[in-house]
């Protein structure tokens, strides 16, 4: 086969091969660079604009799988690739949703600690704002959200060769759970690939419309969600939850860690949980220690977003699928709420300032 036959059978097949990142086909995505032949091997050179190794790896291993059909191709193939900025505007491009505007990720490394309540309480309170919401509730173990709002019952898929979800709405939230897709007390036992196929369908087989914001409630730790979350689509913020003491500090670490890795800039870090003060007395405590979350903040140099008390109407407000800003909207801590809120509103806008400009 002549140079110029193999170059174009293997454009053709570059063609076919989607990268792990975007939704595009790595020639859409401008990545073929030259094909040159020494000797008896062909080099193909690819331009990338992300340095991560391990992202390179995994096109190349896409690319491997599809040559190995190729008789002709089988061993004869080289493969390098070389940096080039210029990729980078398509790419972004094709990570975001049309019609959203920012996207933010509520993470904690443990469980338990409160990301759902913040993310319910976010949505809400921007809802009252007068912005437009989605909330997509990613945790696969246990999907709390649609019991947090009062709703519940399948989502099925409609439209034109069955192909569109549409979102539950609830206090003026739309949104998509884990827990619409399955029976009230379902396990699940969904593995990596098939999570990020569900992560999928509900950022772009949903028919989200016009939104403002769409927040993730991620499950805890740091696994295949986060991870199809980042692949998929720019993120432009995680906030972190965590209470404030060492056990669960130990684990936002790791979360923030993660968020660094997946190249998703951090708006903050709020603690929840951080006092309790007495029904009856008025005095507060400290249950769970004191002023970890600011440590955490200062340590991993992000801002410190505030302070949620551990409050019974709190859990109750979640009880009665009525979040609480809603539920008590004129208590000092539905305040305290929506301050918390509208920092990581401006902090997402200057989030995603940077991210365009850079
Ligand atoms: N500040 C608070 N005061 C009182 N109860 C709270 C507070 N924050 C959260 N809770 C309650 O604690 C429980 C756990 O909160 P939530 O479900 O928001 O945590 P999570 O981090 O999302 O948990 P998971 O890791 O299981 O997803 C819920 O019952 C919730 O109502
Ligand atoms: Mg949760």
């Amino acid at each position: 086969m002549s140079l110029e036959k193999y170059e174009i059978k293997i454009k053709e097949l570059l063609g076919k091969i989607e990268h792990p990142l975007y939704q595009k086909n790595l020639m859409e995505l401008g990545m073929f660079s030259s094909l040159e032949q020494i000797d008896e091997k062909f080099h193909l050179l690819l331009k990338t604009s992300n340095p991560d190794r391990k992202i390179q790896i995994e096109i190349e291993a896409r690319i491997r799988k599809s040559f190995a059909n190729v008789p002709s191709f089988v061993g004869k193939v080289k493969i390098k690739f070389e940096i080039d900025e210029s990729l980078k505007e398509k790419e972004a491009v094709n990570r975001r949703l049309p019609e959203v505007g920012k996207i933010i990720a509520i993470a904690s490394g443990k469980g338990g600690v409160g990301k759902s309540t913040v993310a319910a309480n976010l949505a809400v309170s921007l809802v009252q704002e007068g912005k437009k919401v989605g909330l997509l509730d990613a945790d696969i173990y246990g999907p709390s959200l649609g019991s947090m709002f009062g709703v519940s019952g399948k989502l099925e898929l409609s439209g034109d060769g069955k192909n569109s979800i549409y979102p539950h709405i609830a206090h003026g939230v739309k949104m998509v759970s884990f827990s619409f897709l399955l029976g009230k007390s379902q396990a699940v036992v969904w593995r990596g690939p098939m999570l990020g196929k569900a992560i999928e369908q509900f950022l772009f087989q949903v028919v989200w419309g016009e939104l403002d914001y769409l927040i993730f409630d991620l499950p805890p730790g740091t696994g295949d969600v986060q991870l199809s979350m980042a692949q998929l689509i720019q993120v432009d913020g995680g906030v972190i939850v965590t209470t404030p003491q060492n056990v669960a500090l130990q684990d936002a670490r790791r979360a923030s860690q993660m968020f660094l890795n997946l190249k998703v800039p951090i708006l903050g870090v709020i603690e929840n949980m951080s006092h309790f003060v007495c029904p009856s007395c008025g005095t507060s405590s400290h249950i769970f220690s004191k002023n970890g979350g600011k440590t955490l903040a200062s340590d991993i140099n992000v801002p410190f977003l505030g302070s949620i008390p551990l409050q019974e109407e709190i859990m109750e407000s979640g009880e009665k699928g009525l979040p609480f800003v809603l539920d008590q909207k004129s208590s000092p801590t539905a305040k305290v709420c929506r301050e918390i809120c509208q920092l990581i509103a401006s902090a997402s806008q200057k989030s995603q300032e940077a991210q365009r400009s850079s």
